[in-house]
């Protein structure tokens, strides 16, 4: 009698446990089997009506019945909650990690805060303008003439008729002039597009580094004097360094400054033009209100790349933009 219980409940069970699906179930299947009115419990309360031989042998089969039950329940149970945890996979903490790689400035921008930082030192402060221009600042406020080759579509990309990328970083100096009165001495680093051919030597976009100072009574030998310093510091002490006179419309006089560059590798010899730069002309003062009979102002503009190509014996002017590691990385 007993013996069929057993065999019934045992099956019993086995199916049940296989359709649990939640923890909830699993708790009501634990109460049904395990509990002190469970079936199981109801069956050790039958073994009081077996005989003295037979209560050890079925005492055995129940408490196997039991531990069966409860094996399975536990089981059952573990499985529910670590599925609710996530994922069980180890991590071996002892494994080495993966070394990410660290970028660095690019070689422009490691030269252009040189430059910031010597000029920095010297007093100026830095401000910026964008690369889409008006013809207006680009040109006209820098008293181009209207008919200057410079606006000629060769050298220039229009937007429109009055819309430019910008030629140079000279109009930001129409746009600080335009936003704070005298004195001004700032640089104005940027880029700036030229519609040339693409070749080692030139670039359709390029950077350049403008400089400007105002005030009442600046002269020409300050300008000298600010430049030098500069090249002293950026290109060694023993540079040696010229000024040549030049033409720019919105400088005058102008003047192109050459330096003798003993850390340029060993293979720049010589004169090198660096800069262009020169009084600023009255006639710039006029365009943005400054009084030009109580103020005289100096200007110069460098192209940042061809620093560096000297500085550090570059050839062609196209690998800093082609972003091949194998340059990137020597920087
Ligand atoms: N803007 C000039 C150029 O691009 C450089 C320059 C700047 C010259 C300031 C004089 C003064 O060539």
């Amino acid at each position: 009698m007993l013996d069929d219980k057993i065999k019934k409940i045992t099956g019993e069970f086995h199916r049940e446990i296989l359709k649990i699906n939640d923890i909830k179930k699993l708790e009501n299947l634990r109460i049904k089997y395990l509990s002190r009115n469970g079936l199981i419990s109801s069956l050790f309360n039958e073994l009081k009506n077996l005989s003295k031989e037979e209560k050890p042998e079925f005492g055995k089969l129940l408490n196997n019945l039991r531990n069966m039950v409860t094996n399975q329940l536990t089981s059952t149970r573990q499985k529910f909650e670590s599925a609710s945890q996530g994922p069980t996979e180890k991590i071996d903490l002892s494994l080495p990690g993966f070394a990410g790689s660290i970028g660095s400035k690019h070689i422009l921008t490691q030269t252009l805060d040189e430059i910031k930082s010597i000029f920095k030192g010297m007093g100026f402060s830095v401000f910026e303008g964008p690369e889409l221009e008006s013809d207006y600042n680009n040109f006209e406020a820098l008293n181009f003439a209207p008919d200057h080759p410079a606006r000629d579509m060769q050298d220039t990309f229009f937007i429109n008729k009055d819309f430019v990328l910008r030629t140079h970083t000279s109009p930001v100096q129409i746009r600080v002039m335009n936003s704070k009165k005298p004195p001004v001495r700032a640089i104005m680093p940027g880029r700036v597009y030229r519609n040339e051919a693409v070749s080692s030597r030139s670039y359709c976009m390029f950077h350049q580094v403008e400089g400007l100072y105002v005030d009442t009574d600046v002269t020409f030998a300050e300008l000298k004097g600010t430049l030098v310093s500069f090249a002293k510091q950026f290109y060694g002490e023993d540079t040696k360094y010229r000024f040549r006179p030049s033409f720019f419309p919105f400088t005058e006089p102008s003047a192109e400054m050459d330096v003798t560059c003993y850390l340029c590798n060993g293979k720049q010899t010589g004169w090198l033009e660096v800069l262009g730069c020169g009084m600023v002309d009255p006639n710039v003062f006029g365009f943005v209100g400054y009084d030009s009979e109580k103020f005289t102002g100096y200007a110069f503009g460098m192209g940042i790349e061809r620093i560096a190509m000297l500085k550090y014996g570059i050839t062609d002017i196209r690998v800093f933009f082609d972003n091949d590691f194998r340059f990137l990385k020597q920087f």
